[in-house]
C-alpha cells in the first residue's frame, strides 16, 4: 500500500491523518497516512529515510522552511512562499516542494461565498501562514491588501516582497483606515487567548467578512470580537485545513475529494 504521513513536533494533535483516511475511503484509494514526530535536529535525515519508501508527505510546525530547503524542485507557489507544507517523491527520485495553504484559505473563502475579485483585505501577521497565502489572494484580484503585524518590520518586508503581484501594502494596527470587506488572521495570537489590537473601524457592521486561520472547539477570541462588532460573518480555519489538505492528495493521487462531508464529519467532533 502506498505510503505517506504528516511530519511535524509536536505531532499529535493532527487531524491530517484522519483527514486523509476519509479522503481515501471516499474515493477509494488504498493508501496508508500516519503522524511522524520528526526530530528537531535532524528533519532532512529524517524525511530522507521516509522517501526510501514513502510517497508523499504533509510538513507541519516547526518543518515548513526546512521542507522547503530539502526539496529538489519546488512548485511555484512554494517557491514565492518560502515554505512547503507538502512533499512528492517523484518517479526518478526526485522530492517535489508545494504549498497548498494559501489554495485551501482561498478555496473556503469561496465555499463560503466570498468574492475576492476588487475586495479590500486586512491580512494580520506575517509569519509562515501569512506568506503562504499572499501569493493565492493577491490572484483573486483584490482591490487592495493591507498587512499589518506586531512587529512592524516584518509586515513592510513582506509587502515589498510581494508587491509585483498586486496593490499590497504595510500599515501599523492603530493607523489602520476601515473598513474592510475581509479580515484574515494570520497571526497566533488565538493561541495564547489573545487578540491583536486592532481599531474598531475595521469592520463594517453587517458586511466585513471575518476569518481567523485558528481554529478551535469554541469561538476563538478573533472570531468572539468580529461577532461582538457585528461582522457579517465569523469563520475559523477548520475549513482550510480540509482544502489544503485535499489540494494534496490531489497532487499525490490525481483524484479531487469532496471536501464538504468530510469538514462535517470534523466539525462534529471538535
Ligand atoms: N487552518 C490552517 O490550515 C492553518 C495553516 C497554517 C497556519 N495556521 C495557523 O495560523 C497561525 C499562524 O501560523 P504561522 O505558521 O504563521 O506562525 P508564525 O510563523 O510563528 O507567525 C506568528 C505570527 O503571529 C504574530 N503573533 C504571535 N503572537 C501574537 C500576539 N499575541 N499578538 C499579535 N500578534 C502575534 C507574530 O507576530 P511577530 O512577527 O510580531 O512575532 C507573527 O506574525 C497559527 O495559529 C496556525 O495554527 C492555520
Amino acid at each position: 500500500m502506498d505510503r505517506y504521513a504528516v511530519f511535524g513536533n509536536p505531532i499529535g494533535h493532527s487531524k491530517s491523518p484522519q483527514i486523509h483516511r476519509l479522503f481515501a475511503e471516499q474515493t477509494g484509494e488504498q493508501l496508508g497516512y500516519e503522524p511522524l514526530l520528526a526530530p528537531l535536529d535532524d528533519f532532512a535525515g529524517f524525511a530522507r529515510a521516509f522517501f526510501a519508501s514513502g510517497k508523499g508527505a504533509n510538513v507541519t510546525v516547526p518543518f515548513k522552511e526546512e521542507a522547503f530547503r530539502l526539496a529538489d524542485q519546488l512548485t511555484p507557489r512554494a517557491r514565492r512562499a518560502g515554505a512547503v507544507n507538502t512533499l512528492m517523491k517523484r518517479e526518478d527520485g526526485s522530492l517535489l516542494g508545494d504549498n497548498t495553504d494559501g489554495a485551501g484559505l482561498v478555496s473556503d473563502l469561496k465555499h463560503a461565498g466570498l468574492a475576492l475579485d476588487g475586495a479590500r483585505i486586512l491580512l494580520l501577521g506575517a509569519g509562515g501562514a501569512v506568506r503562504g497565502v499572499l501569493e493565492p489572494l493577491l490572484a483573486e484580484r483584490p482591490a487592495a491588501l493591507v498587512i499589518a503585524n506586531r512587529t512592524e518590520d516584518k509586515a513592510e518586508a513582506l509587502a515589498r516582497e510581494f508587491d509585483d503581484l498586486g496593490p499590497v501594502s504595510a500599515c501599523r494596527f492603530a493607523e489602520l483606515q476601515g473598513p474592510f470587506d475581509l479580515i484574515v488572521n494570520g497571526t497566533s495570537a488565538s493561541l495564547a487567548g489573545e487578540l491583536p489590537p486592532l481599531p474598531e473601524g475595521v469592520i463594517r457592521p453587517g458586511r466585513t467578512f471575518c476569518y481567523d486561520m485558528m481554529y478551535a472547539a469554541d469561538a476563538t477570541p478573533f472570531c468572539r470580537w468580529a461577532q461582538q462588532l457585528g461582522a457579517a460573518q465569523a469563520r475559523d480555519g477548520l475549513g482550510m485545513l480540509v482544502e489544503q489538505a485535499a489540494e494534496a492528495f490531489r497532487l499525490w493521487r490525481g483524484v479531487s475529494p469532496d471536501t464538504a462531508p468530510v469538514l462535517a464529519r470534523l466539525r462534529s467532533q471538535v
